[in-house]
């Protein structure tokens, strides 16, 4: 199974740098459609627009039409939930009725949760006892596939950014460590915010960080004739190694019409 993550796109019409933002996203798709196989999934772990409007999510909904592959969303502190689910509600997979943008995707031979860590008091991830719960529910309908799950805010103390707490408070990254842990299935968490790419652990699960799509919000050095590509990771399971994580580096060659 090969997924395709995606994070940090920060769609913003407004925004001095939005041409590029809306260039690094469709880039970035066209290069997912170009590989050889094509992932099963494309799974964009938030900050998918950065004002949450619906205009913003227009323009990502157009881009992220264009993708061969099934696309699947979560909420990072820039999206707002309303928005986010008016502008994916034909996808199937955001049931109406929960605040929350949670739910599982069960087509595949690693189960794939999503988990909202949206906070609307900050830009800091949120995790409550009630999240928890839904968590363990989600984790325990099924006893025997492995678990990938998907959250915004990394659930490990991130050493290489500016503040290593991506929580509003650290029982709240606790709680969500906790439930993650509970039963063994869970074998990779996947997550964006930092908008640079870094790695941890949640005991003994693999926990990623990919940088953000917008390159001119990306963090960390990179060279001159990087500044315009943007990075992403490949996530590929085996039944034997678990995940193998690969960073793409985008063709920026690559016609951004032809691959639709
Ligand atoms: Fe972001």
């Amino acid at each position: 199974m090969i997924i395709a993550q995606i994070s940090d796109t920060h769609i913003a019409l407004d925004a001095p740098d939005a041409d590029q933002r809306l260039r690094d996203f469709e880039r970035t798709i066209a290069d997912i459609n170009a590989l050889d196989p094509v992932p099963d999934v494309i799974f964009h772990t938030g900050d998918i627009v950065h004002n949450g409007r619906p205009d913003e999510y227009s323009e990502a909904a157009r881009i992220l039409a264009k993708a061969s592959a099934p696309v699947y969303v979560i909420p990072g502190n820039k999206d707002d939930r309303t928005n986010l689910r008016a502008a994916f509600s034909s996808r199937g997979y955001l049931k109406p009725g929960s605040d929350f943008i949670e739910y599982v995707v069960e087509d595949y031979p690693v189960r794939l949760i999503a988990v909202d860590t949206l906070n609307t008091r900050s830009n800091k991830g949120a995790f409550s006892p009630e999240q928890a719960g839904r968590l363990i529910d989600h984790i325990d309908a099924e006893p025997t596939k492995p678990i990938a799950v998907f959250t915004h805010h990394p659930p490990f103390d991130v050493q290489v950014g500016p503040d290593p707490l991506n929580f509003e408070k650290p029982e709240m990254m606790a709680r969500l460590r906790q439930t993650l842990q509970h039963s063994g299935r869970v074998v990779a968490v996947i997550s964006g915010h930092v908008h640079r790419g870094t790695a941890g652990h949640i005991g003994s699960i693999p926990a990623t960080v990919m940088p953000s799509i917008a390159t001119t919000l990306r963090k960390g050095e990179y060279p001159g004739h990087m500044k315009v590509r943007p990075v992403y990771h490949i996530h590929r399971f085996n039944t034997v190694w678990g995940f193998a994580v690969e960073t793409r580096i985008v063709d920026t060659g690559i016609s951004v019409a032809s691959a639709s």
